[in-house]
């Protein structure tokens, strides 16, 4: 990173004497800081109104036109100064400054200032090449007292991806694992103390199923082979033997009405009944799941195995897309004492209420002020915590849980990535938790929703597994590069080449758009090499990579730290343009954290690699005389590393070659 006496004497080449630094604003990490600053200081002098109400109001403009920031004359309240003559007033007071043009109002109201160009390129270009992988992040974001770093660091629990053992890994599980990876990177780079948790789906009924299923059908050899897909085949038949066991009772059930309205015996039927009911499949998976909440040593260390081998599977995959996780959780760890201390908080409480022999917590009862939550109470409707049986539910584990994690975590905040299709259940979670009484929890609790994906499907059939839609993208990758036949055969390992490739696809048609719109499942579309695509932006990346080798082997003594080289040669509009970007990626990761949507930082790559290749053609590097050659090439290697970050923030593999 840059210090900030390399900051403080840059300026002073320019010519300010001091650090324009505005409280908690951080000029060695973020360009703009210091604009704004600088441009507070002297807003300040001139209008007398304090700097905590001129600085936030310094804002990004939307067109270039308008200058780079931009001041509303009218937000400064002002009450006796009618706002045109004021704005005026500020642009005719704006002493010279070396930094920014002379302000100019825009629209009467506004007043617009432009950075000056060679000054930008100063200060922007060789804070990026110092700071390298850092630029653009800000670890300071997480402290929790930025006076007193000795306080430590927030911390954040993000629960994402959490599938289901034995179950097809749907679209909402690969929307869950992609943003939800996006988002812990994204708390990482502000300086947050990050858990990434697992949260599978490994409890329950079903897990009584699968073992009997594994019983009859399973093969030791397979599951070892492949445990997601095996258990899964297994799964599927011994299901189907049960749902034609539910088939026959419902037969039977309807036939017997119709014999006993004629008076004739139905005996034979209701033995058969009785007999299903008692050692069918649906049966025999209650008794060995019932075992296996009892902690039966056997029962347990077969569905452990199960578990712990389709983990195993699912961190390689995981692994291709950049994720690890801190903890593999799940719904069978949540323990029978978090759940029976919630039950009696929520009794005393008077949350629950008993009906029909289950518990249930009726939200319309908990009304606390009619004009302001009765509408959402209806909406949150009733719900079950305990079924008759006595048994937990998912909401009744993820209450336990909950209190769990806190417990153990103290975090400061914990996000749920979750389809935006349990809306209802994560609400119900949170206002359970309040209700309770558990506000320290629920206040740090958040659902982060998204979207279907529609169409989503392998060229096989319909998609089943992670791995099988990684495979079917990597294909289709390989067939669309091999159709350039003189590049293909310039890549290296091609099969591994579109292996990245394709999962960027994946990924950034993911990430393209708001989380909480659906998008179809379009291949041809995600792996082209044109339009705003993960290929697209990879090859960005693989072309400014290719400028440093091919100067490399070019020339022979290009110095190492090319912040050194003469930054001013770098006067032309479309280096200024690409300069003026590279300024702002701090500034979008700020919002990023902010809005916690990826594509924010998607529309700003996009937006970037398209100014940088419309520059190619003006910006020559190789063949250039050598100090050109130098500064474009120190330009053009800032905003790789700036590509390079925002694609790593992603989760992305950025490629040097392909
Ligand atoms: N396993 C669940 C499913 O596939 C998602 C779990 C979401 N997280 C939670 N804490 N409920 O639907």
């Amino acid at each position: 990173a840059v210090s900030i006496d390399e900051v403080a004497s840059t300026l002073k080449t320019l010519g300010l004497d001091t650090v324009p630094q505005a409280p908690n604003t951080y000029p060695t990490l973020n360009p703009v800081d210091i604009y704004r600053s600088h441009i507070t200081e002297e807003l300040v002098k001139i209008t007398g109104i304090d700097a905590k109400i001129v600085y936030p109001l310094l804002a990004w403009t939307t067109k270039a036109e308008n200058g780079d920031l931009q001041l509303a004359v009218p937000a400064l309240r002002q009450k006796d100064k009618k706002a045109d003559a004021f704005a005026q007033e500020i642009v005719d007071k704006f002493p010279e400054s070396p930094l920014i043009e002379k302000p100019v109002v825009k629209q009467e109201k506004w007043v617009g200032f432009f950075f000056k160009p060679a000054p930008l390129t100063s200060l922007v270009v060789p804070m990026i090449l110092k700071s390298g992988p850092a630029y653009g992040f800000n670890m300071n974001l997480g402290l929790r007292d930025p006076a007193d770093p000795a306080q430590g660091r927030k911390k954040m629990i993000v629960e994402f991806s959490s599938p289901n053992i034995a179950k097809p890994f749907h679209a909402g599980h690969l929307r869950s694992t992609i943003i939800g990876g996006f988002l812990a990177n994204l708390y990482e780079g502000a300086g947050w103390d990050v858990y990434r948790m697992n949260y599978l789906g490994d409890w329950g009924k079903q897990y009584g199923v699968l073992a009997l299923g594994f019983d009859q059908f399973g093969s030791e050899e397979e599951l070892v082979k492949n445990p997601i897909g095996h258990l899964y085949d297994v799964y599927v038949k011994i299901s189907k033997i049960a749902a034609d066991e539910a088939d026959q009772v419902k037969t039977a059930k309807a036939k017997i009405v119709e014999l006993k309205e004629k008076s004739e015996n139905t005996s034979a039927l209701e033995a058969d009944i009785k007999k299903i009911e008692e050692t069918g499949v649906d049966q025999q998976a209650r008794d060995y799941f019932k075992c296996m909440v009892d902690g039966e040593e056997k029962a347990l260390g077969l569905w452990k195995r199960f578990r712990d081998l389709s983990i195993e599977k699912y961190k390689q995959t995981y692994a291709r897309l950049n994720i690890r996780y801190d903890e593999y959780s799940g719904e069978s760890q949540v323990s029978e004492e978090s759940m029976e201390t919630a039950a009696k908080l929520m009794a005393e409480k008077g949350v629950t209420e008993d009906s029909e022999g289950a518990v249930i917590v009726d939200f319309t009862k908990h009304v606390k002020d009619p004009k302001k939550d009765a509408k959402e109470m209806k909406k949150l409707g009733k719900a079950i915590v305990k079924k008759k049986d006595g048994t937990s539910l998912y909401l009744t584990r993820d209450i336990g849980e909950a209190s769990t994690r806190y417990e153990k975590h103290k975090f400061d905040n914990m996000i749920y990535v979750v389809a935006s299709q349990q809306d209802l259940h994560l609400a119900q979670l949170f206002k359970i938790m309040e209700l309770m009484g558990h506000t320290d929890i629920s206040t740090r609790c958040q659902h982060i929703n998204f979207g279907m994906v529609l169409g989503m499907s392998t060229r096989k059939g319909t998609a089943k597994f992670l791995d099988d839609i990684l495979r079917d993208v990597g294909d289709k990758m390989h067939e669309v590069m091999r159709s350039n036949d003189d590049k293909y055969k310039q890549v290296e390992d091609p099969v591994k080449t579109a292996d990245t490739l394709g999962i960027s696809a994946v990924m950034v048609q993911d990430m393209k758009g708001k989380r909480i719109n659906n998008y179809n499942f379009d291949m041809d579309r995600m792996t082209s090499f044109e339009g705003d695509t993960g290929p697209y932006l990879q090859y960005a990346h693989a072309r400014l990579c290719s400028i440093h080798r091919k100067v490399s082997q070019a020339v022979s003594d290009i110095p190492s730290d090319l912040s050194t080289a003469d930054l001013s040669l770098l006067n032309e509009p479309h280096a200024i343009e690409v300069v003026r970007q590279l300024a702002a990626w701090p500034d979008m990761f700020l919002n990023t954290v902010k809005t916690q949507e990826p594509t924010t930082v998607l529309t700003y790559l996009f937006k970037m690699v398209h100014t940088i290749s419309s520059s190619y053609d003006h910006l020559q590097v190789v063949g250039s005389e050598r100090e050109v050659m130098l500064a474009r090439l120190a330009l053009y290697g800032a905003a790789r590393q700036v590509l390079n970050n925002g694609m790593r923030l992603l989760g992305l593999s950025p490629v040097e070659r392909m």
